[in-house]
């Protein structure tokens, strides 16, 4: 018999304990912490119904060298090219993926519209849902248009029976939706607990891995970003994409933030209709705010996202203020970055935004990360300032650094090629970027940019 050892668990990081306490020191979180019953060793599998084995002989592994066969299975395209993007280029036979995202925001959607496009390109594809009837999931089928997809549907939580049906049916492909709602009878753990999202999440990947099919796991988000129960979870699968939305807007992004075959931060963008979600191929016109009226605060940014060049517009807005420490907000940038690019630009440029309140923002709720965005944003800062509007058929790109120089960043030629190709005329860059693409004005350092900019 395995040994059943009581254990405090975190529901909201996984953070083990002997004892019960009211605050998790490992996260922060209080009253999170919930007695939970565990077996001694892994679950389900070692300890459980396998122990018997271990008293007969230890079978052999086999290894096998890196010169051996290599017949690789071709990954399978779900016929949507922003998913598959996302993915780093279609679906890898054999891994496990998680996506995430908060409640309402198109998973089940998004997920169905996939598995209808696997199944539509000959594979044979299996959707779990634990949430919903495969009434209400023929329902939005319907609404969506794929109800004639031979996707084959079931309403499970058991683990279990979930796996004996896969092993029985090998499909190429199984949708669970969503994570939290399975259980295993294995363990005396609630469903929804980090014990059994954990020894479900270690199940299915290990069904995965062992059967070649594809494992696509749904996950939701708790309030602070993270999927709900533990991290090792994010650790166990090949892939996690979030699936993000910005509030009160209709398009949604699908974001890897970790791929083992393929780029992370690759995105993929779609927007939400009527009849399901929408591929958007070219991003940047959501994020462009258009109109030809000059205003003042405004720069085009030519940004990669992934591995695709992506244009935004960046909005700052200077104003004097009345308080004695001035406001500083940012929305969809760092706002460290923000702090140190004020004082770049007053220690080195003699600008001087002391007595003023600064915002800034990043058009169409998207969140940069990239260093490139440094010299649009103190663009659009200057134009603010000084009250005068940039050229609007220009792009801006570079990294400031601390003594006011511009560096280069990489990808300048598909910056400058995206920007062409959206009807844009020139770009000011870092030195050396130029290229017979576009009219670049280089600037050196930030007196070029204030200078471009007055
Ligand atoms: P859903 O996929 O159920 O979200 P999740 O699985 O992430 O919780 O999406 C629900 C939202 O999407 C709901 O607010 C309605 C909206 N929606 C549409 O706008 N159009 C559609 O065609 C569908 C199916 C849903
Ligand atoms: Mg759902």
């Amino acid at each position: 018999m395995a040994k059943h050892t009581d254990t405090f668990v975190c529901q909201s990081c996984g953070a083990v304990y002997g004892k019960w306490a009211g605050r998790c020191e490992a996260c922060g979180e209080w009253n999170t912490i919930q007695q939970e019953m565990s077996e001694a060793g892994p679950p389900g599998s070692l300890a459980g119904a396998a122990g018997g084995t271990a008293k007969t002989k230890g079978k052999k592994i086999e290894f096998t060298g890196l010169t051996g066969s290599t017949e690789e299975a071709p990954r399978l395209n779900t016929g949507n090219q922003e998913f598959d993007r996302a993915c780093g280029g279609g679906l890898v036979p054999g891994s496990a993926l998680l996506i995430g995202g908060d409640p309402g925001v198109g998973k089940s959607t998004l997920l169905l519209q996939i598995a209808s496009g696997l199944a539509k390109g000959g594979a044979s594809v299996a959707y779990i849902s634990g949430e919903e009837a495969t009434a209400q999931i023929r329902l939005r089928a319907k609404r969506l248009g794929v109800e004639k997809s031979p996707v084959h549907l079931a309403s499970a939580t058991s683990l279990r029976d979930i796996l004996a049906t896969l092993k029985a049916e090998k499909p190429d492909a199984v949708i669970i939706d969503s994570i939290q709602t399975l259980w295993s009878d294995a363990l005396p753990a609630a469903p929804g607990t980090v014990t059994q999202v954990r020894a479900c999440a270690q199940e299915l990947v290990r069904f995965a891995k062992s059967s070649g099919c594809i494992v696509l796991l749904v996950g939701h988000v708790t309030k602070d970003g993270q999927i709900a129960g533990p991290r090792v979870v994010e650790h166990m699968v090949d892939a996690v994409m979030y699936f993000e939305s910005e509030q009160g807007r209709d398009f949604r992004i699908l974001r890897a933030v970790k791929n083992r075959f393929g780029a992370a931060h690759e995105i993929g963008v779609f927007e939400m209709a009527g009849n399901g979600l929408r591929e958007v191929a070219n991003p940047s016109e959501l994020f462009l705010t258009g109109g030809d009226t000059a205003v003042s605060g405004a720069a085009v940014f030519a940004g990669i996202e992934g591995t695709r060049p992506v244009l935004v517009e960046i909005q700052a807005l200077v104003s004097p203020s009345t308080l004695a420490t001035p406001r500083r907000a940012v929305v969809g940038w760092d706002s460290a970055r923000l702090s140190m690019l004020l004082a770049v630009l007053d220690a080195r440029a003699g600008l001087d935004f002391g007595r003023n309140d600064v915002f800034l923002n990043v058009a169409g709720g998207l969140r940069i990360a990239e260093p490139a965005a440094d010299l649009a944003a103190a663009a659009a800062l200057c134009s603010s300032l000084f009250d005068s509007p940039l050229p609007r058929d220009r792009v801006v790109f570079g990294e400031v650094a601390l003594s006011g120089a511009v560096r280069p960043v990489n990808q300048t030629e598909a910056r400058l090629k995206e920007a062409k190709k959206l009807g844009f005329s020139g770009a000011l860059a870092p030195a050396g970027a130029q290229s017979g693409t576009l009219k670049v004005v280089e600037a050196e350092t930030l007196r070029e940019l204030v200078r471009w900019a007055r």
